[in-house]
């Protein structure tokens, strides 16, 4: 079974507090998703390998360490997922992006891909797939399905607010994905909103509604 780590750092905390906020406007929510997304990044890179080089100093030759050459790829899920690959991209400026598109079959139910550009070398590469809400889970399932029949290996999957319906939804599916949150919440309502949540991601990133 995957792990869930819940971010608790308190700039993540309390930014996501803002995103929250029905009150904050487009702008700053759209700014504030950035920077937690920077900030997960930190945290979901803390074991990234390491490898000694040899740098000169002002004083003298020193071996120190570098990120040894890891290929990283962020893969947002359509559309409210490219609200956080900014945010990552500051801290991982070299990582390659990929996008999915899903959309529900309205009789099936079920999600189809619409668009799917994954980097070419993606089974080397460690991919983190974004998405700012798991709700139901179905999309994301279905996203980590579609980067697997393209030969991904190595998935991580980082939302900001996970209800506890999608994280078992992901996991069943996907027990090699681990799951990175700045937050799990209560439950799904009858809309199929996260609640408490921030409702709903893309609209409130995009200004749409
Ligand atoms: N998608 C959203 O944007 N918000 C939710 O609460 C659930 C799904």
């Amino acid at each position: 079974m995957s792990k869930v780590y819940v971010f608790d750092h308190p700039l993540i905390q309390h930014k996501l507090t803002y995103i929250r906020d029905k009150n904050t406007g487009t702008k700053q929510f759209r700014e504030l998703v950035e920077e937690v997304a920077m900030l997960m990044a930190y945290e979901i890179t803390r074991d990234l390998p390491l490898e000694e080089i040899t740098v000169e100093t002002p004083i003298m030759e020193a071996k120190m360490n570098v990120i040894a050459g890891k290929k990283l790829g962020v893969v947002p899920i359509l559309r409210a997922g490219l609200g956080m690959v900014d945010g990552i991209l500051n801290l991982i400026p070299n990582a390659k992006v990929g996008h999915i598109g899903l959309y529900r079959d309205p009789e099936t139910l079920q999600p189809v891909e619409y668009y799917c550009k994954l980097p070419t070398d993606v089974e080397e590469r460690d991919l983190i797939a974004v998405d700012p809400m798991l709700a139901t889970g179905g999309s994301a399932a279905a996203a980590i399905g579609f980067m697997k029949q393209r030969g991904a290996k190595s998935i991580k999957l980082m939302c900001l607010i996970a209800a506890p319906e999608g994280i078992k939804v992901v996991q069943e599916a996907h027990p090699d994905v681990d799951i990175y949150v700045a937050a799990v919440d209560e439950c799904l309502n009858d809309h199929g909103y996260i609640t408490p949540g921030l409702g709903d991601a893309g609209d409130r990133l995009f200004g749409t509604k």
